[in-house]
């Protein structure tokens, strides 16, 4: 380790506290400090070069130092860099929603901005619920949402959230919400077709019995990213769309991770034509530049909170940095460039290569099954592919097959013991090629080593 670096690893023991991890761990090992980036690699202190696999946390679209995306953020500096949307209109921030409308599922018509998919998520949850009051329907309170869901951290979000292990400690100070069992068809003992009808009975079972009383359905559209790729069956989205329709409960999809190209099209609602009522977009919305997210409404749904001050159907939500002019300069940029660069129309091939890539692994030993729905993978380890059996918590595999790719230069982090690849949209054939070489020449040859030595 350089001095540069040895200086960065201690200041940030003494003044960081690290998102989602057990920081004693952190304190006793050897950090790598990224100092910048290029392309679709990041660069540490000492000069390492890592592909950035999971594009930063599922936000990178085109690269890092993306000139057009820096050089609009420049040119936006030199106007503004923020002014509120509070009681004022900013001229980036309402191009930019004209623009998300312009590429959103028809029926939604209004925007309104946050900073971050929680955000995103809890202002849907608010206007749903809000929606219902100003319609005299105060009784609706409740949500429905799957098992193992995870729409953020913020207390709203983790209502809805179903994943024990971030979730179950903070039962307390939660409202209710009703669980129906993912349709997961690797953990499903049954046919796929069987999965999916078995998520879509208790879904409508719960909605028959209690009518009247459900505020809306929230659901990762497609796929479950944070709880391990949990790629749904074909079509499932769209009963889910009837469902809602049928019990006339409001649709919420939380495009948070799925959205701007990760499954393939724009958004994953486009792959089985869903028209929800509310959409939550953040991560990739800025190209991955800036914090900024977006929920977006139907018409019918901003009219009802339309009224004089004295009706009190007014939304009273907002963050400071709602609109942030530079976020939305470089929203603007990332969306242009998703045109000059034609990154809808070359994901296919950059899908194929991923799915050949990983078909090549699947027989191996450990490896218990393999998902993919466009650009976002997950490669599921476990300690017996007969029974499906997964490691020990404690053995963490997903962590130790992580850092020996690592050391090959690739940039992943687990989900548990499933290894997940969130490559971003926009990366070229040549680093996607050689991220899954690593990738799959790692978990080939060096996993039976790691379980050995456990
Ligand atoms: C589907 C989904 N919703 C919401 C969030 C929360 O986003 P943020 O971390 O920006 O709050 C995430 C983050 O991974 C997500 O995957």
């Amino acid at each position: 380790m350089n001095k540069k670096t040895q200086q960065w690893v201690e200041l940030d023991k003494q003044y960081l506290w690290h998102p989602f991890t057990q920081m004693a761990d952190w304190l006793a090992g050897e950090p790598v400090i990224i100092e910048r980036g290029d392309g679709f690699y990041l660069i540490d202190t000492e000069g390492r070069r890592y592909i950035d696999g999971i594009s930063s946390l599922w936000c990178n679209v085109h690269g890092h130092r993306v000139k057009f995306i820096d050089d609009a953020i420049q040119a936006q500096l030199d106007e503004v860099a923020h002014s509120t949307l509070l009681g004022l209109g900013q001229t980036r921030a309402i191009e930019l929603a004209r623009r998300l409308i312009g590429i959103a599922p028809k029926g939604l018509a209004k925007v309104f901005y946050s900073d971050s998919g929680a955000t995103a998520v809890e202002i849907a949850l608010k206007v749903a619920y809000q929606y219902w009051h100003n319609l005299g329907q105060e009784q609706r309170t409740k949500f429905i949402a799957l098992s193992e869901a995870y729409h953020g951290d913020t207390v709203g979000a983790v209502s809805v959230g179903g994943m024990e292990l971030f979730h179950g400690i903070y039962k307390p100070l939660l409202f209710e919400t009703l669980f129906v069992p993912a349709p997961h068809p690797y953990r499903f003992n049954g046919t796929t077709g069987q999965c999916t009808q078995y998520s879509l009975e208790a879904m409508e079972s719960l909605l028959k019995a209690n009518t009247g009383q459900i505020v809306g359905i929230i659901i990762e559209p497609l796929v479950q990213g944070a709880a391990g790729m949990i790629v749904h069956p074909k079509g499932f989205l769209k009963n889910v769309e009837q469902l809602a329709r049928k019990y006339d409960v409001l649709l919420i999809v939380d495009e948070v991770a799925t959205g701007f190209g990760r499954t393939g099209k724009m958004f994953a609602c486009e792959h089985e034509d869903v028209r929800p009522d509310l959409m939550c977009l953040a991560k990739g919305i800025s190209g991955g530049y800036l914090p900024l997210a977006a929920t977006l409404a139907t018409q019918k749904i901003f009219d009802a909170f339309l009224g004089r001050v004295e009706d009190f159907k007014t939304f009273y939500h907002g963050h400071t940095y709602t609109g942030n002019a530079l976020a939305c300069a470089a929203g603007l940029a990332s969306l242009d460039l998703f045109e000059k660069n034609h990154v809808l129309e070359k994901l296919p091939a950059k899908t194929d290569l991923i799915f050949v890539a990983l078909e090549e692994i699947r027989t191996l030993p450990f490896v218990g099954d393999v998902r993919q729905c466009g650009m976002m993978a997950g490669i599921e380890l476990v300690q017996n592919k007969n029974t499906k059996e997964p490691f020990e918590y404690k053995q963490t595999i997903g962590a130790k097959i992580c850092a020996a790719m690592r050391s090959k230069g690739v940039m992943l982090r687990p989900l548990g013991d499933v290894i997940v690849l969130m490559p971003a949209v926009g990366m070229d054939k040549t680093t996607l090629t050689e991220l899954l070489a690593i990738v799959c020449d790692t978990i080939q040859n060096d996993l039976p080593g790691i379980i050995k030595g456990l």
